[in-house]
């Protein structure tokens, strides 16, 4: 199934775009059937990169004349799945079922898979045995020709399957449908090279490779003219941006040339790995006035024998050390993180190890995980995989201490006015909105819409857990 292709990107994108007209030609006709304009739903399981893949699946489907929707109950479907932890596997196979009984009363319903998922071979065989119905199954790395699938899937009566071993292609320029006019991610690297023992994400998203800096900034300025405010850089691992172009460039250097971008307020980037986590960085992150107070730092396990265990190539002594200077330099980041319990071989005292950690490093919110064994990956043939119950203890007692000490790090902002990009209407009390501090704590207040995409000062009145209710200063 391995195809290579030899299209530079911008003969990829012309190809892909006649594709796109022609696609559309299929939608008008469909639209002509059933006399009105189709609909189509973008369903998104997992993480920010897959988020903004959701969103060029949704430009080029508007642009060959679907209307989008929420509804899964629509003639075109789509998921664009992840494969980090079974759970996520899991819930697809459950929304699938769910599907085919929609299908059975709209006969013009097509249903694609995309994703991480979709890149495992074990996955594919069950599709085509027993998810018969599916009319399109692609991967991560053919996602550009999402419009030429659709061609063919339009043209063929049986279910097309295009999924590829890797690719060394970044194809830019496609339409991209955004979900917030004033926020946006953007790509500025694929794949991952660290193979940490547990995670399956080196398999399915391939190999590191970095978007020149050119591009980038090209395409942050045209965000920032089509009026988006905050840009979150997207990788898996940012902070090795830059290591294999020609000639090479840190990230540290890519924020600065981000940071001159006149219009652009704010820069978020996600995610970082501690071993590559650098001094340069540090100091760009101090002396800016866009790059948010905010950092993900994956810690996943406290036991520098666990760590070992998971090739995360950092021990706990580096780890703490490394939180400690960021605070130092940067006293009001937030840092938060990653945890995995249940790791094979973890014992109750590397358990006590982690919350060690987090005592120490006072995280202002962290996402706990029980560890999920993927095939393929080296840690599925470890010997000494965690009975359950055993991981579930383990898991709550993290859990609470997080909890305790996310709340406590959260409350000491109570009383200060700081910034906030207002997001949206609050989905409770629709006479509240909802805004993102800097250092990505969320704040209510009441406004209206209007104030939607900008920047204002809130008063930081009463803190609940991992939120605030706020008022805005006049
Ligand atoms: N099991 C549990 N959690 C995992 N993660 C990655 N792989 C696994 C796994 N096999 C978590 C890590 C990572 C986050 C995105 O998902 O904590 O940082
Ligand atoms: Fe997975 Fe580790 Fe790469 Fe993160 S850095 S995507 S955890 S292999």
């Amino acid at each position: 199934m391995r195809i290579t292709e030899k299209y530079k990107g911008q003969e990829e994108t012309v190809r892909q775009i006649a594709y796109i007209e022609k696609a559309g030609v299929y939608v008008e006709a469909l639209s002509h059937k059933l006399g009105r304009k189709p609909a189509c739903c973008v369903t998104t399981f997992g993480c920010q990169m897959n988020a903004r893949d959701s969103e060029k699946l949704a430009g080029i489907l508007e642009k060959v004349g679907y209307e989008l929707t929420e509804e899964e109950n629509a003639d075109f479907v789509i998921f664009n799945t992840c494969t980090v932890r079974d759970n996520a596997n899991q819930r697809v196979y459950g929304r699938l079922g769910h599907l085919n009984s929609l299908k059975k009363k709209n006969p013009h319903m097509k249903i694609a898979l995309c994703g991480c998922m979709m890149q495992e071979p074990s996955v594919i065989d069950k599709i085509c045995q027993s998810y018969r119905f599916v009319d399109l199954v692609f991967g991560t790395h053919n996602i550009y020709k999402f419009a030429e699938l659709l061609v063919r899937m339009f043209e063929s009566d049986q279910m097309v399957v295009d999924i590829w071993e890797d690719t060394d292609q970044i194809v830019e320029d496609l339409p991209v449908e955004r979900k917030y006019p004033f926020k946006s991610g953007i790509n500025i690297m694929f794949g991952c090279n660290n193979f940490c023992s547990y995670c399956i994400v080196p398999y399915v998203r391939g190999r590191e490779r970095s978007r020149s800096p050119e591009d980038i900034i090209a395409e942050i300025k045209t965000l920032v003219s089509d009026g988006v405010a905050e840009v979150m850089l997207l990788g898996q691992n940012v902070n090795s941006y830059g290591k294999n172009l020609f000639p090479p460039m840190t990230f540290a250097q890519l924020l600065k040339e981000v940071e001159q971008i006149d219009g652009l307020k704010r820069i978020r980037f996600m995610t970082s790995h501690p071993k590559d986590l650098s001094d340069e960085l540090i100091q760009v992150m101090k002396e800016s006035k866009k790059i948010c107070r905010h950092l993900h730092l994956p810690l996943q396990s406290g036991s520098t024998r666990i760590l070992n265990a998971m090739n995360r190539r950092y021990t706990k002594e580096q780890y703490l050390a490394l939180a400690d200077k960021i605070r130092k330099e940067i006293p009001d980041i937030a840092i938060t993180t990653d945890i995995i319990v249940g790791f094979p071989g973890e014992e109750a005292k590397d358990v006590e190890e982690t919350i060690d950690v987090i005592r120490k490093v006072q995280y202002d919110n962290a996402f706990t995980f029980i560890y999920s064994k993927r095939t393929g990956t080296p840690a599925a043939s470890m010997e000494n995989q965690v009975p359950d119950a055993v991981v579930r203890e383990g898991f709550d007692r993290v859990l609470k201490v997080v909890q305790d000490t996310a709340r406590e790090r959260v409350g000491l902002l109570q009383g200060q006015v700081l910034d906030a990009l207002v997001e949206e209407v609050n989905e409770q009390d629709q006479s509240l909105m909802t805004g993102r501090l800097s250092n990505n704590t969320i704040v209510h207040f009441k406004g209206d819409e209007s104030l939607i995409g900008q920047i204002v000062p809130i008063y930081l009145k009463e803190c609940h857990g991992f939120y605030y209710l706020g008022e805005i200063q006049e």
